[in-house]
């Protein structure tokens, strides 16, 4: 037998051993043996996860150029040009799993890859930009304060890294949001359609709910996800109310009530058919977010083959020197 080809009873030993890793709260590195499901799973997480940095740009790269004032579009460029790091910062997690970037990104290109959601979602007005600010980074910011305790080393420490700029992005959400409510009645009304619009949306950025969830139990004993879909969503809606109180705007949902007894607060049917119809690609921009994407990576053709034309030249004059 190949020395190099593992025996069943290697598997369970490494297995096992790699499971009471987990459970002692220990961080997986990226040299450590894992079984190759974690490794899967993670791949499919992670690659996810920058994909929907990047795609997530777009509804907002949309109003750079249309931001009110300077000031707004210093703020909103700088913060689309955060989630461009956010993207790269975990496309490199993923290599250190052994994936190659560029297969990701093919993956991404022609459509076999998912990313989040809420980006295929319009942008209709300024207001939008506030709302996605609290909405979209603030639920953003509860799923990843959690998966910067997950069990994968790379990309905890890009958690808590991504988490700090990711509340800049929330707080300057919210500012705006505050500067329509306290506004004339038109940005009042302006605020409340965009809310309209991206409440539901971003209480389905959570994914699917627990009972539906396929690959959350297997994410959950590995300790990649410290918890389900439907707590931090409860999270999220209880962080939330408040702050559309303090607002004094309505959230579009009959049945949002505080029960008193758990402190939660209860809200109304998520609408999954809509749900799993933007996650099949039937959103309203999913054809466009794509063809953006797609258009933006031939036009970068050139940076690609300057790129690895300045590396091969570099190598080649250290080969130089070193001779
Ligand atoms: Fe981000
Ligand atoms: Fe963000």
């Amino acid at each position: 037998m190949n020395p190099t080809t593992p025996t069943p009873a290697d598997d369970a030993s490494q297995l096992a051993a790699f499971e009471a890793r987990i459970a002692a709260g220990e961080s997986i590195e990226p040299k450590d043996w894992m079984p190759e499901r974690y490794r899967k799973q993670l791949t499919r997480m992670m690659s996810q996860h920058a994909h929907s940095e990047i795609v997530g740009m777009l509804p907002e790269g949309n109003w750079i150029t249309r931001a009110p004032s300077l000031r707004r579009k210093l703020s909103l460029l700088a913060k689309v040009q955060d989630e461009a790091g956010h993207g790269l910062y975990i496309y490199c997690g993923t290599e250190t799993l052994g994936v190659d970037r560029t297969e990701l990104v093919d993956q991404l290109l022609d459509g076999r890859a998912k990313y989040s959601s809420i980006f295929n979602y319009p942008t209709l007005t300024w207001a939008d930009i506030g709302v996605i600010g609290w909405l979209v980074d603030g639920a953003a910011i509860v799923n990843q304060t959690v998966l910067a305790k997950a069990s994968y080393g790379p990309y905890a420490r890009a958690m808590i890294r991504i988490c700090k700029e990711e509340n800049f992005h929330k707080r300057q959400g919210y500012e705006i949001c505050t500067v329509l409510a306290n506004g004339t009645p038109a940005q009042r009304e302006m605020l409340q359609d965009a809310v309209n619009r991206f409440w539901w949306p971003s209480l389905m950025m959570f994914g699917p709910s627990d009972t539906n969830s396929p690959n959350s139990a297997e994410l959950l004993k590995w300790r990649v996800k410290r918890k389900t879909n439907d707590e931090l969503r409860q999270r999220f809606v209880n962080l939330t109310v408040p702050q559309a109180v303090a607002l004094r705007i309505t959230l579009p949902d009959p049945d949002l009530r505080l029960n008193s007894a758990t402190g939660d607060w209860e809200f109304g049917e998520i609408d999954w058919s809509e749900f799993h119809a933007v996650v099949r690609g039937e959103g309203p921009c999913n054809r466009e977010r794509l063809e953006a994407r797609r258009t933006a990576h031939e036009d970068g053709a050139w940076v690609r083959a300057a790129a690895t034309a300045y590396a091969a030249k570099q190598q080649g004059n250290g080969a130089t020197v070193a001779a």
